[in-house]
C-alpha cells in the first residue's frame, strides 16, 4: 500500500491527528484506507488546515458510506445531509452539552460523524470525547459480566422540546413519535469492525434498562453514564478554523462544551449511516417491539431527573 499520510497519536485512550492529506482532493484508495483504519484504531481523528467547501466535505464523507439526514437538526435546504451549526448571539447551542453518541434514538444510528470548523470563538467551544471501549474495559470483571447481556431503551426525548405546544406542534410530534418509537439497543455494543466491546448507553437518549425496576435502572444507568466522565478515557479537542474532526459513534461519546455563547461558532456536519447495533445477547432480544421496558412502566424521562439543560430551557 502506498500512502504518504501520517497518523500521529494524540491521546492515550483515543485521538489522532492525520497529516499530509488534502481533503479538497479526491483521495486514492490507499490514502482512504489509512484514514479509515486510523478512525477504527483511534476512534476520533482530526485534520488541520483543511480549507474545504461543503461539497468537498460531503464527498469525503461519502467515501465512508451513505450520508444520513437528521430529522431534527438545521439542514442546509439544498443539501439536507449537511447540518449547519451556527451558534451566535440569539442562537444558543441546543442540547449538545450532554454526553452522547449521535442519534441513538434511531434503529440504525450513524456509524460516524464529521465536523468541519468555519468560525471558532476566540476562547472556549471545545469538544470532549470519551472512549467507550476504554470506559467498558475500566469496569470490574464482575460489572462487565453483569451488564453485558442487558438491553436499554433509547428515545428522542430532548428533541421533543422543539415542538410547539399548539395543535400543529402536537400533530408533528405524534408524527415523529411514530417514525422514531423508543428503540432497543444493547448496553454493551460489539463494534462490527473491531469486535471490541463498548458501553452504549448515554444520558441524552437512553431512558431505561429493559427488565429492571425504574429505581434499579436509574442507579445503574447513572453509574454507567459516569464512566464517560473519567479523564483517563477522554480526549479534549480545541478547535481552530478549518479543522475536520471525525469520530466513530460506535466506540465513543462526545460532549460540546457550552462555555462560549454568545461568541460565534460555526461548524458544518455530515453523518455517515450505520447499522443496527448488536451485543452479546441473541439478536431477537433487540428486535422485539419497543415500549415500556421495565416492570413499572417508565415516565418520559425514565425516572431520571430532567437534565440541567432541560430545566434551563424550560425556565427561559
Ligand atoms: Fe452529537
Amino acid at each position: 500500500m502506498s500512502s504518504n499520510i501520517e497518523v500521529v497519536k494524540r491521546g492515550v485512550s483515543l485521538g489522532a491527528e492525520i497529516r499530509n492529506v488534502d481533503l479538497s482532493q479526491t483521495l486514492s484508495d490507499d490514502d482512504f484506507q489509512v484514514i479509515h483504519d486510523a478512525l477504527l484504531e483511534h476512534q476520533i481523528i482530526k485534520f488541520h488546515d483543511q480549507d474545504i467547501t461543503s461539497v468537498q466535505q460531503i464527498a469525503f464523507g461519502n467515501r465512508f458510506g451513505e450520508l444520513t439526514v437528521h430529522p431534527f437538526s438545521p439542514n442546509a435546504s439544498d443539501t439536507p445531509e449537511l447540518i449547519v451549526f451556527d451558534n451566535k448571539e440569539g442562537v444558543k447551542p441546543f442540547f449538545t452539552d450532554v454526553w452522547h453518541s449521535d442519534e441513538t434514538f434511531r434503529a440504525e444510528p450513524p456509524m460516524a460523524t464529521m465536523l468541519h470548523s468555519l468560525i471558532i470563538p476566540e476562547v472556549g467551544g471545545d469538544t470532549m470525547f470519551a472512549s467507550m471501549t476504554a470506559a467498558f474495559e475500566g469496569l470490574s470483571d464482575r460489572m462487565q459480566n453483569f451488564v453485558s447481556d442487558m438491553v436499554a431503551v433509547h428515545d428522542f426525548k430532548p428533541f421533543k422540546l422543539l415542538f410547539n405546544q399548539n395543535e400543529e406542534g402536537k400533530d408533528q410530534l405524534r408524527h415523529f413519535e411514530k417514525l422514531y418509537p423508543p428503540i432497543l439497543h444493547p448496553v454493551v455494543r460489539v463494534h462490527p469492525e473491531t469486535k471490541k466491546k463498548a458501553l452504549f448507553v448515554n444520558p441524552q437518549f437512553t431512558i431505561n434498562i429493559k427488565g429492571m425496576k425504574e429505581r434499579e435502572s436509574r442507579v445503574l444507568l447513572d453509574l454507567l453514564f459516569e464512566q464517560a466522565h473519567v479523564p483517563e478515557y477522554q480526549f479534549r479537542h480545541n478547535w481552530t478554523p478549518n479543522t475536520v474532526v471525525m469520530w466513530d459513534n460506535r466506540s465513543t461519546q462526545h460532549y460540546a462544551v457550552n462555555d462560549y455563547y454568545p461568541q460565534r461558532r460555526n461548524l458544518e456536519r455530515v453523518t455517515i449511516k450505520g447499522d443496527r447495533p448488536y451485543g452479546l445477547m441473541p439478536k431477537e432480544e433487540l428486535e422485539q417491539s419497543t415500549g415500556p421496558g421495565n416492570d413499572e412502566g417508565y415516565t418520559e424521562m425514565g425516572g431520571h431527573k430532567p437534565l440541567r439543560q432541560f430545566q434551563r430551557d424550560v425556565a427561559e
